[in-house]
């Protein structure tokens, strides 16, 4: 079935495993072309929208981010009659000014990431495409969750690049140096494929990145704790939902 309007889907990371607030919710199983997404995509209203969820890492956080089969969620989405889509994922942050609960809307991609399927392409008898992905996030849908945030009067940074990194460890203390004189801002697992997928689909997409701590060496820890990154990511997290009633307006 096709739903004959969703206002914006939204994939949630880490932290965001459903949706507050969505009302009138009704779950949806999409049969891929690619393999079953990573579970029911939720379709509810939320501040006067319609709107689609999926949970990138499943509802109970069982999918690695290597794992995540990120051709089905985003054609699932794609099926499901989505044509703008929000990334929200949890990310370290690099630069000294994206410390631990700080939102940002990064504007480029180094993807380090490897032995995903990047591209539906790849599959036997498809069209190979060669997409521009000069600016990977679509500037209008940027510019739009940037101008939502600043009304809902939640801090929010302008740009920054967005390494992808293929987890799930997290990094040693020299992969994220030679990270930040990549030019590399912020660090995450989830961001590649997902970008570039989208645009193979034409859909417009930007990523709302919630630090949930400082990326090996950057911060004063010796060691990341996981429960330090869930605190932090649960507080940066109750930022969305009034970014995006924005982003609907
Ligand atoms: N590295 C990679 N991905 C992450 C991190 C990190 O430090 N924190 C949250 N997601």
């Amino acid at each position: 079935m096709t739903h004959a309007h969703i206002d914006l889907a939204v994939i949630g990371g880490s932290g965001l495993y459903q949706f507050p607030g969505l009302e009138n919710a009704t779950r949806q199983s999409v049969d891929t072309p690619y393999g079953p997404a990573s579970g029911d995509v939720v379709i509810g209203d939320f501040a006067g929208r319609r709107i689609a969820f999926l949970a990138r890492h499943g509802e109970s956080h069982t999918l690695p981010p290597h794992r995540v089969n990120y051709r089905a969620n985003l054609w699932a989405l794609h099926h499901l009659g989505a044509r703008r889509v929000i990334g929200v994922n949890a990310v370290g942050g690099i630069r000294h000014d994206m410390g631990p609960r700080t939102l940002v809307v990064p504007d480029q991609i180094i993807d380090y990431t490897h032995g995903r399927y990047t591209s539906f392409c790849d599959v036997e008898g498809a069209e190979v495409r060669h997409i521009d992905f000069s600016e990977p996030y679509t500037s209008s849908l940027r510019v739009a969750l940037l101008e939502a945030a600043k009304r809902a009067d939640i801090a929010v940074i302008d740009g920054g690049c967005y390494g992808a990194t293929q987890g799930p460890r997290l990094e040693t203390r020299a992969e994220i140096a030679r990270m930040k004189r990549d030019g590399c801002d912020l660090v995450g697992m989830t961001g590649m494929p997902e970008a570039g997928l989208a645009r193979e689909l034409e859909l417009d997409y930007a990523c709302l990145a919630l630090v949930a701590n400082f990326a090996a060496g950057c911060g004063d820890e010796a060691e990341i704790s996981i429960e330090e990154i869930f605190a932090h990511l649960a507080a940066a997290t109750a930022g969305v939902p009034p970014i995006l009633a924005q982003l609907l307006k």
